[in-house]
């Protein structure tokens, strides 16, 4: 199986990447140099992040090293919310890369299709302390996304945490579609109809949280309200670990890659990042697809609680 994807900007995505959310900027330039070490070429940033600078020197120094070269990695990062006026996407998408110490991207997300109020302050807040939003028609957000490739700075523009109503008004408006929509997608998440509406215009769906996010806080609506354990202990995963001899995780990550999507499961662990590339050596049977799509419970990890009140609140439909 083909360990790329192809997006529809015609450029290829190798379909498992890093994830680097919530890698401290301490452990993180290790877990970069770790994963270039064991074949790692797509590695997933934000500027929200805070751990751009570490990774953009931990990839600067395995490229002086020589162990890998710019034009076979890439790299994505993200617009946040406060920067969604499109007078500053261009400057925004330049501190991104002036992090990284690159002189493209290889995607360029709009991270939230929630515009907060402009400034440096990531979380802005209103008198009452609520996440201080803003209205920005994310068409106009998009036109100036739109305009990157063609300045050199992205050469694809993709989406994120829109659901399918998002995606198709912003696609009609679009001159340039995008070329990915980065979802929290897993097992117990498994997005189906906004999978069909991604497919249908072309869009690549890019699963975060591919694991489940098993160490994440955990709203009270989620796993212990559905009685759901954790997706990496489901015992119909864990048997067909065992019939492949491999392991959950890997389960896992085959599953989401053979349905036709890119991974981006985040570990700072030697062992788990060498563990969850080595997803290429088997294959999955098509029922057996269809049988982890039926474990959708509705599990979110991540439901954007600070924004459930604005009009923009993505997972209100899928
Ligand atoms: P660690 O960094 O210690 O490996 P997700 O990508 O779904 O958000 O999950 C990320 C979490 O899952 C991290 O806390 C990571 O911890 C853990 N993790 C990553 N890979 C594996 C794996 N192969 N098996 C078990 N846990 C994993």
């Amino acid at each position: 199986m083909a360990r790329t994807i192809k997006l529809n900007s015609g450029y290829e995505m190798p379909t498992i990447g890093l994830g680097t959310w919530q890698a401290a900027p301490g452990e993180v330039e290790r877990a970069v140099a770790e994963a270039v070490d064991a074949g790692y070429r797509h590695f997933d940033c934000a500027m929200l992040y805070g751990n751009e600078r570490e990774i953009g020197a931990a990839l600067r120094a395995k490229m002086d090293e020589g162990a890998v070269r710019r034009e076979d990695l890439f790299i994505t990062s993200k617009l946040w919310n406060t920067f969604h006026r499109p007078e500053v996407v261009e400057a925004t998408c330049r501190r991104s890369l002036e992090a990284l110490q690159l002189d493209y991207l290889d995607l360029y997300l709009v991270h939230w299709p929630v515009a907060f109020k402009e400034g440096e302050e990531p979380w802005p807040r209103d008198a009452q302390g609520r996440i201080h939003t803003t209205y920005i028609e994310p068409a106009s957000t998009w036109r100036a996304m739109e305009r990157l490739p063609a300045l050199g700075l992205a050469r694809s523009v993709g989406v994120s945490n829109f659901n399918s109503q998002q995606l198709a008004r912003l696609c009609d408006a679009a001159q340039l579609p995008p070329a990915v929509n980065q979802v929290e997608c897993h097992p117990y998440l498994t997005q189906r109809a906004l999978r069909a509406a991604c497919r249908a215009r072309g869009v690549t769906v890019v699963a975060y949280s591919p694991l489940g996010a098993p160490n994440a806080v955990r709203p009270a609506t989620t796993e212990a309200a559905l009685g759901a354990p954790a997706v990496l202990h489901d015992h119909r995963i864990k048997e067909l670990a065992a019939k492949y001899a491999k392991s959950p995780a890997q389960i896992i990550l085959r599953y989401l890659v053979q349905s036709g999507m890119a991974a981006i499961p985040k570990s700072t662990n030697p062992t788990r990042i060498r563990e969850n590339l080595d997803i290429y050596d088997f294959e999955l049977a098509p029922a057996e697809l269809q049988f982890i799509d039926s474990f959708n419970c509705g599990v979110r990890a991540y439901p954007l609680l600070e924004v459930q009140h604005d009009v923009n609140y993505p997972f209100h439909i899928e």
